[in-house]
């Protein structure tokens, strides 16, 4: 992973200005989550990407580890992707807020969502990676990342996988997936999987792949 870490923008063939907003992340002080967190986690992923994944903050596994979506959520994710045909080395994965947000239950820290000023005040390294990654498709993964680019209260029901006309991308709202792994009965979690792996070959269409 660390290998990964150093090499990251040289492989991805990332512009100045998105190699220098990843450097900067790391000294982020626009809101108070950095306080707690381990480190800033930037987004991923080839500057040439068709496909843009946006989930909502960092969870404690990618807190730790400094990547995106690299925890449970991530695996689902994966898995959903490779199901829908569409390649995640080919994306890049992002988050709205780049800190973890958490409060402490004994030694587990339990994620939280992020509010409306820490999206805020977190949007400029988002639109820097939006700008500078222009991807073809953006996929928004929940409420949070819908409603940070989107600008509005998403209610996701009501406007999932209808394509959205972005500027030079084309958007589509899903499910995040910790939605997923929350449902309690396996029958649920069947059903909104399969919903999801709808949503994400929507994304694969839009693309032509
Ligand atoms: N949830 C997110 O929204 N992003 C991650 O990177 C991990 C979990």
């Amino acid at each position: 992973m660390a290998e990964r870490a150093r090499t990251r923008e040289a492989v991805a063939g990332w512009s100045a200005a998105l190699t220098e907003a990843a450097a900067q992340v790391a000294e982020c002080r626009r809101c108070g989550l950095w306080q707690d967190a381990t480190q800033a986690v930037f987004g991923e992923g080839p500057a040439d990407a068709p496909l843009m994944l946006i989930g909502e903050v960092p969870g404690d596994q990618e807190d730790q580890a400094g990547h995106p979506f690299v925890g449970p959520a991530g695996q689902v994710l994966d898995h959903a992707l490779a199901a829908a045909g569409l390649d995640r080395a080919r994306a890049y994965v992002t988050n709205a807020v780049k800190h973890f947000k958490f409060t402490r239950q004994g030694k587990r820290r339990l994620h939280q969502r992020p509010d409306s000023g820490e999206i805020t005040a977190c949007r400029v390294w988002l639109d820097i990676e939006r700008a500078e990654i222009r991807p073809r498709v953006t996929v928004l993964l929940g409420a949070t990342a819908a409603g940070a680019v989107l600008r509005r209260a998403v209610t996701i029901s009501r406007t999932r996988g209808r394509p959205i006309p972005l500027g030079d991308t084309t958007a589509l709202v899903t499910v995040h997936p910790s939605y997923l792994l929350r449902l309690p009965d396996a029958a649920a979690k069947r059903r909104e999987y399969a919903a999801f792996v709808a949503d994400l070959r929507r994304a694969a269409a839009l693309l032509g792949a």
